[in-house]
Parts: C-alpha cells; structure tokens; sequence
C-alpha cells in the first residue's frame, strides 16, 4: 500500500567520494564528469547511499553504461548493476539516469549536464545497487499469457497473416520488458500488487491484436477487473519513459475501447 515516507533503512546517506582518476598522457585540462550512484548492499545492513565517481571521459565510451562498466573495472568493483546486449534490445540495463528511467547502454553521457545521477528504477525494491527485483513485473507479464493461443486444429505448415494483420503489431511487438515504463507509472507505485502496469498491458494488447489468437474473449475476461487494467489514468508517464518509443497509454485506451464495445 501507499507508503508516503521512507522507512528509517531506506533513507538516503551521503556516501564515499571516491579520488580522481589518474589523467592519462598528463593532459592539463582533463575532461571528466562526476557519477553519483546509489550504492545498497543487504549484507551490510547499512542505509542505502550515493557514492560519487569522477570518470576520465576521454578514455571512456560514450554512453553512460560505458562509464559503470568502466567504474567497475577501474575504480570499485563492488558496484552492481545488470547488463548484457549493450544494444538497447535485452531491456537488462534499465535505471533512472539524470531522473528519468531509460537504458544506461543507449544513454549518451553528453546529453547530460552536469554531474549524473544514477540510481535504480523507482519504486521497485532493490536486490543490490542498480539491480532491482522484478519478480513481480515478470509474474504480471506471465500473467497475460504472452503466447498465441488457438482453437482450431494447427495447420499443416503455419498460422498465416496477411501484411496488413502482420502492420497491427507494429508499435507493441518491439517492447523489451525493460520496465521503464511500469516503473515510470504512480498508478503502478501505488497498486503494483493488483494492477498490471503499462508494460504487461501493452503485451496483452499486442495478443488481443494479432489475428490468429482466438483467445480474445478469454483474455479480455482476465483484464475485466478494477485494477488490473482500470488503474490507468492517462498520465502518460510510460510512453515518456519508454527508450523504444513506445505508447503503452495508448495500448491500455485500445483495450478499455474493446471492452466497451463487447458490452454494447
Ligand atoms: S498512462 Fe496509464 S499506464 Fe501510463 S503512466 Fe499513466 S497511469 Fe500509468
Ligand atoms: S513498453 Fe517500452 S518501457 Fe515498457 S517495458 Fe516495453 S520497451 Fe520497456
Ligand atoms: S544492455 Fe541490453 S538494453 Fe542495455
């Protein structure tokens, strides 16, 4: 439930403030930026924190998973956060970077002034630094049954769409449960427990689209409920958020209509 203070524990300490790199080559005008990052450890049972790091940027890449993994090899290599394609296509690197929930590997540290905040995507409890827990967010996404979902016998070779069937998936197929946007949601702060989120109903709606489910009566019967699907209030704080440009408000609106229109 709504919890509008912060428990003791979960208050934010100031934390270490780690010494500047060495400047390769003796530049006299190093170019470096500051990396504060919230730093939690559950071993430790100490307060969560934000360590600041100060990165040689001419001997880093460019994007600011660029600086964490070069935090990590280079400076302290305690510091914990999830990665893997570096491509924005594995959702792993999601957090809220400069206050906005997006992909460390397709943030660019230029487009951000002055120092960078980095911390994990809100509202969400943290495992360890950056990494935060979604077993929820998984469970609500098993939840929708992503997977087609037929009555008629299989046809011999596959189960075809015309292009233009195949045109109504653009725009929902491309999400890669980064939870940007479910974590970006207040309505999802306040009810992750019984409302789906933006993320798992964009997924809903992209198998009430395609035109070979025929489970459509019996998905939407698992979204007819006040939370699950009627918790949306059109802030638009998911497509905002989203770093494949995606609009799952939009998605949600198209549900609410079909519902409407099966009770007419
Ligand atoms: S539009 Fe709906 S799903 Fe998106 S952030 Fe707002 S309340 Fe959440
Ligand atoms: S809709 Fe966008 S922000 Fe949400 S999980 Fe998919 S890709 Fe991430
Ligand atoms: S590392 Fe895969 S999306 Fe960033």
């Amino acid at each position: 439930m709504v919890q509008f203070t912060l428990p003791k524990n979960s208050k934010i300490k100031k934390g270490k403030v780690w010494p500047k790199p060495r400047i390769a080559n003796g530049r006299k005008k190093p170019r470096t930026k500051d990396f504060r990052i919230y730093r939690f450890d559950p071993v430790s049972e100490e307060n969560p924190r934000v360590d600041v790091y100060n990165v040689d940027l001419e001997t880093c890449g460019p994007m600011v998973l660029d600086a964490l993994i070069k935090i990590k090899n280079e400076i302290d290599p305690t510091l914990t956060f999830r990665r893997s394609c570096r491509e924005g296509v594995c959702g792993s690197c999601a957090m809220n970077i400069a206050g906005n929930n997006t992909l460390a590997c397709t943030k660019a540290i230029s487009d951000i002034s002055g120092s960078v905040s980095v911390y994990p995507l809100p509202h969400m409890p943290v495992i360890k630094d950056l990494v935060p827990d979604l077993t929820n967010f998984y469970a609500q996404y098993s939840f929708i049954e992503p997977f087609l979902q037929t009555k008629t016998p299989a046809p011999e070779k596959e189960w075809a769409q015309s292009p233009e069937d195949r045109d109504r998936l653009n725009g929902l197929y491309e999400c890669i449960l980064c939870a940007c946007c479910s974590s970006a949601c207040p309505s999802y702060w306040w009810n992750a427990d019984r409302y789906l989120g933006p993320s798992a109903l964009l997924q809903a709606y992209r198998w009430l689209s395609d035109s070979r489910d025929e489970m459509k009566g019996e998905r939407l019967d698992k979204l007819e409920d006040p939370f699950r699907l009627y918790r949306c209030h059109t802030i638009m704080n998911c497509a905002h958020d989203c770093p494949k440009g995606l609009n799952p408000a939009k998605a949600i609106a198209e549900i609410k209509q079909m519902m409407v229109k099966r009770n007419v």
